[in-house]
């Protein structure tokens, strides 16, 4: 590494540790003890939101080898199995406690016919599929449910908006969600069985799959149909204004939302979405946003090859989520004022795709498009994502990192028989205290690290948007997030310093701290990664010598490390 570990030293003594508070968090910190390096106040009486379960959701979509042979493997399969399922696959997405899975894609979901993908598998027909391949359907809706079931996560839907009519939107609504038996007609006519409900009892499931949550098309900026923000609320407007209901759970429709930072966007899309006064039944606004492996370029650079520098640029650009979130919040609520609750925007944003995605040279073999290699530098940027998906639990209602398996930002890679998951799939792991716990406002106070490569404008976007934002020159020093259960204080903390490790000061205030337990994941090497050949090079660890003294916590965070502690209060 090329930084070394004096220069930091004395980096950091000469830094304003004050100003710093001021420039990462906006708050001022505790009093500063002199042996520490950073700070952090965590406030309890500053909650944010309960952290919703479904801010740690997952997707898959027929694409490169995610479905077939990530997921699927088939029932007639030497691979473990369940029903056709990968085994290893749902044993790690119940390990992470998945809570939502979205299927079918990302673009594929604007090119998908939902029946080609029920009945006999031997008569599904083989279609020719976005991203350039042909897709069997031996992968359907039904399988799709049972993988959900399996894994104990709700089904995410994203619906076709490109090239199905309203009608299927609806259609498949029924399909899934119409009980069984005879249901009352609410006229005078008799009650009798639904038609798609009996279809759906025929191939195989004769209870509904009360799926409440649906995307209303996929990024219909660009694959989804190159709309402008007017057109596409126009067509949301027409698919949503009606749908069957069947009382279970109140339907969750999620508009397309902004191409990263694409403010322009959400701010036509809520004009036009709120232009006609009739409800809207608008519960999400989706947004993707990418990091890119490359500063210049979006979906560039190595996941393995990287230097000093690019971590660092590849850590700040990531921390722009938090900005992207902020953005888009400020534009619904300023474009609609109509929707607003509480002062509040009514809907939230479900960010439902997000994480590393690098150029072609680490992907599994060239059918298994998108697939790439992930390390700690990816283990760093989930911490950082997620704790800001927490920070932002007002706001934050969904979001599914993209993808779970083989592609792009994955939890797990899969080949055939061989299998492994990444750094990334333990970060998720360690994150799971904060589930359903109240975020509350913690002040971070460290020198913030200079990024060498500060000086590129940064991607905000995807190819098709060309957005960029002012150069971005510091990186957080030390970035995190609380929440607390009862007595028990989560604390997740991310220090991206290469070699230099931060002890730190950790304060409740109105609390004492009287015990402390903790996991870590470490590494000396950030390109440091798990393969099918070296499984476990990179996992956690116990975090040792976590003492409180005086109600307070001293503890040492490794360099480029992710940790996670469980405190408990008085
Ligand atoms: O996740 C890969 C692709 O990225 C998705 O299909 C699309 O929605 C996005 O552009």
């Amino acid at each position: 590494m090329s930084k070394n570990s004096s220069s930091r030293r004395s980096f950091l003594k000469s830094s304003s540790l004050a100003a710093a508070a001021v420039a990462l968090n906006g708050s001022t910190s505790i009093a500063q003890s002199k042996q520490a390096d950073a700070y952090i106040d965590i406030m309890p009486s500053e909650p944010i939101a309960t952290i919703s379960d479904e801010i740690y959701g997952h997707f898959i979509e027929h694409l490169g080898g995610v479905i077939y042979d990530g997921v699927w493997v088939g029932e007639g399969s030497k691979i473990a199995n369940v029903n056709g399922v990968r085994k290893s696959f749902i044993d790690m997405m119940r390990e992470v406690q998945a809570p939502v899975l979205r299927w079918p894609g990302g673009c594929f979901a604007d090119s998908y016919d939902w029946h080609d993908g029920i009945g006999p598998r031997a008569k599904r027909p083989a279609r020719a599929a976005f991203w350039h391949q042909q897709d069997s359907n031996q992968y359907g809706l039904h399988e799709f449910m049972h993988t959900c079931k399996a894994i104990g996560a709700k089904p995410y839907l994203a619906a076709n908006l490109r090239t199905e009519p309203a009608r299927d939107f609806y259609e498949e609504i029924e399909y899934c969600n119409a009980p069984s038996g005879d249901i009352p007609s609410h006229s005078a006519a008799p009650a009798m069985p639904n038609a798609l409900a009996t279809q759906r009892a025929t191939n195989g499931d004769k209870e509904p799959f009360n799926v409440d949550l649906w995307g209303v098309g996929n990024e219909s900026w660009g694959c989804g149909g190159n709309m402008t923000p007017e057109e596409y609320a126009a067509e949301f407007r027409r698919y949503t204004a009606w749908t069957p209901s069947y009382d279970k759970e109140k339907l969750r429709f999620v508009a397309v939302g902004p191409n990263g930072d694409d403010i322009d966007w959400t701010t036509r899309l809520f004009k036009a979405l709120y232009g006609n006064p009739e409800g809207r039944n608008l519960w999400g606004l989706s947004i993707h946003y990418y990091t890119s492996g490359s500063a210049k370029k979006f979906a560039d650079g190595d996941a393995l090859k990287f230097n000093d520098e690019d971590y660092y640029d590849l850590l700040t650009r990531g921390g722009l989520m938090d900005k992207v979130i902020t953005d888009h919040w400020t534009a619904m609520t300023n474009a609609a004022p109509s929707m607003m609750s509480k002062g509040q925007p009514s809907v939230k944003l479900v960010v439902d795709e997000w994480g590393a995605w690098y150029g072609k040279g680490t992907e599994l073999a060239p059918e298994y498009n998108l697939s790439q290699q992930s390390t700690m530098r990816d283990a760093l940027l989930t911490g950082i994502t997620l704790d800001i998906f927490q920070r932002h639990a007002d706001k934050v209602g969904a979001a599914a990192v993209a993808q779970s398996i083989n592609c792009i930002h994955s939890l797990m890679l899969a080949q055939g028989d061989k299998f492994c998951v990444t750094p990334t799939y333990h970060v998720f792991k360690m994150y799971l205290p904060h589930r359903g716990a109240q975020s509350v406002r913690a002040a971070f106070t460290a020198p913030a690290i200079p990024n060498p490569l500060g000086t590129t404008p940064a991607q905000v976007g995807g190819a098709s948007y060309i957005g960029q934002l002012p150069p971005i020159k510091t990186l957080a020093g030390l970035s995190g997030s609380a929440s607390i259960k009862g007595k028990t204080l989560t604390l997740t903390v991310v220090n991206p310093h290469l070699t230099d490790a931060m002890t730190t000061e950790i304060a409740v205030r109105g609390a004492s701290v009287t015990a402390a337990k903790g996991t870590v994941l470490a590494e000396k090497d950030v390109h440091a990664h798990n393969d099918f050949a070296n499984p476990d090079v990179v996992k956690p660890s116990a975090v040792s010598g976590l003492t409180p003294a005086g109600g307070k916590l001293m503890h040492t965070f490794p360099p480029a490390s992710v940790t996670s502690l469980e405190i408990t209060l008085a």
